[in-house]
């Protein structure tokens, strides 16, 4: 197990601890260690910098997340209650926040994303066609990454020459280890090139507008003003961080379950019918988004004395793995009838890419599992999952 939660007495009645969700751990180790807390606090503090609640009760977690009068999204990092930086549409609240997403509605909704499918389709099966004679791949870098970021790319008008690049911004800005970086200047680095480059992709088509997501949004008006470069800019590095990890990470978890767990993929490869349950109850089980929120005034959540201005951490995988909802709640249940997992959140910013999300998960299961069916973990792969978010770092297969 990690060491990321030391305990350290109570603070203001509660319990406290010294917990770093940036440290990674052993594979699985960070749910587990949910699990756990969740068994036995509904609330706690963190003592790490200047401090911040942690709420482990599955309701009172929801309830936050859909109570965005009180948990603001000013903030929504928990070690930084002030920060410098602004996010769109994740750091706004209502009624800004519900202009953008009504503005953002037709570019991620079911039907826009439908229609995208034979494209998502061709982009994995070409991928994964490369791959096949190959015998071993490390696949989130072969697959996972490469899939998603190419459709993403596509879809908010990218060049795709620059996808390497990306992928480079992405392991810098996400994954290194304080080995790797230990003074941050990679991520630094990584930080400021992401920055200049939405810059420029921005100036680009202020001069000659495409048929593209940010040429389109660039021609909104919020409370009767185009929107600023600024803001788009600010829209542009959400999107980044929101798209670029999510999807690789949910697809490391389902080669990993599927590899560790043979008889459920033998069942979706006899029956791919079984594949958009196996998909929904792997975003449940290995759940990895942590959501953040600042208090906009005094307030008891969790058994926790919460301030006004301070942070509040509001893990997902608490109400993702909670008994009181679930039946065997860490189990992958490929006849599970009802699932309504929070994976993609809740309240009023719920994922807006829940939908293409969807879609690149099953086709990636799908057509990986009708070209490979039968793999393993290679027995020389450490299984080590990054802290923030609890991707795999690294895992190589082998067919
Ligand atoms: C399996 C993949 C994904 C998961 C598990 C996921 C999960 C989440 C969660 C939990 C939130 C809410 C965060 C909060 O409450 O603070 C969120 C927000 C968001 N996601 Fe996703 N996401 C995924 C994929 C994507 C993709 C592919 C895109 C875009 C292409 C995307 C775009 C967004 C955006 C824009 C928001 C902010 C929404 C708002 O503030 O109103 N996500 N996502």
């Amino acid at each position: 197990m990690s060491t990321t939660y030391e305990p350290e007495g109570t603070y203001e009645g509660c319990p406290a601890y010294h917990f770093d969700n940036r440290v990674g751990g052993p594979v699985m180790s960070h749910q587990q260690r949910w699990d756990e807390m969740a068994g036995a606090h509904s609330g706690f503090r963190s003592t790490i910098s200047k401090g911040y609640w942690v709420v482990t009760e599955s309701d009172a977690v929801q309830e936050a997340l859909q109570d965005w009068g009180t948990f603001s999204n000013k903030s929504v990092t928990a070690l930084e209650a002030n920060p410098k930086f602004l996010w769109i549409p994740e750091m706004l609240d209502p009624p800004v926040h519900t202009t953008w997403r009504r503005l953002l509605g037709n570019a991620f909704s079911p039907k826009t994303i439908a229609a995208r499918e034979a494209e998502v389709r061709e982009v994995a099966i070409e991928l994964i066609e490369e791959l096949k004679g190959a015998g071993a791949a490390e696949v989130l870098d072969a697959f996972a990454r490469q899939f998603p970021t190419k459709i993403f790319m596509r879809m908010v008008g990218l060049p795709e020459e620059d996808l390497g690049q990306f992928l480079d911004w992405v392991h810098d800005l996400l994954h290194l280890t304080y080995d790797e970086d230990p003074e941050g200047l990679r991520q630094l680095a990584a930080m400021h090139a992401v920055s200049a480059y939405f810059d420029e992709q921005i100036a680009l088509r202020r001069e000659a507008p495409r048929d593209d997501l940010l040429s389109t949004a660039m021609t909104w008006e919020i409370d009767g003003e185009k929107i600023s470069d600024s803001d788009m800019h600010a829209f542009c590095i959400l999107l980044f961080q929101a798209g670029f990890d999510t999807v690789p990470i949910s697809i490391g978890w389902a080669f990993y379950h599927f590899a560790t767990h043979p008889e459920d993929r033998a069942a979706i490869v006899a029956d791919p019918s079984l594949i958009p349950v196996a998909v929904e109850e792997i975003l449940r089980v290995y759940s990895f988004v942590v959501p953040a929120r600042k208090a906009t005034t005094d307030v008891q959540i969790g058994g926790c004395p919460v301030k006004e201005g301070e942070m509040v951490m509001l893990p997902l995988s608490v109400i993702n793995r909670d008994a009181e909802r679930f039946e065997n709640p860490t189990e992958v249940d490929l006849e599970r009838v009802t699932n309504n997992h929070v994976a993609f959140g809740s309240g009023p910013h719920r994922c807006l890419g829940s939908h293409l999300a969807r879609l690149e998960l099953n086709v990636a299961v799908e057509e990986w599992h009708a070209r490979i069916p039968d793999y393993t973990i290679a027995p020389e792969q450490e299984l080590w999952q990054h802290g923030n978010m609890y991707g795999i770092n690294s895992l190589r297969l082998q067919w």
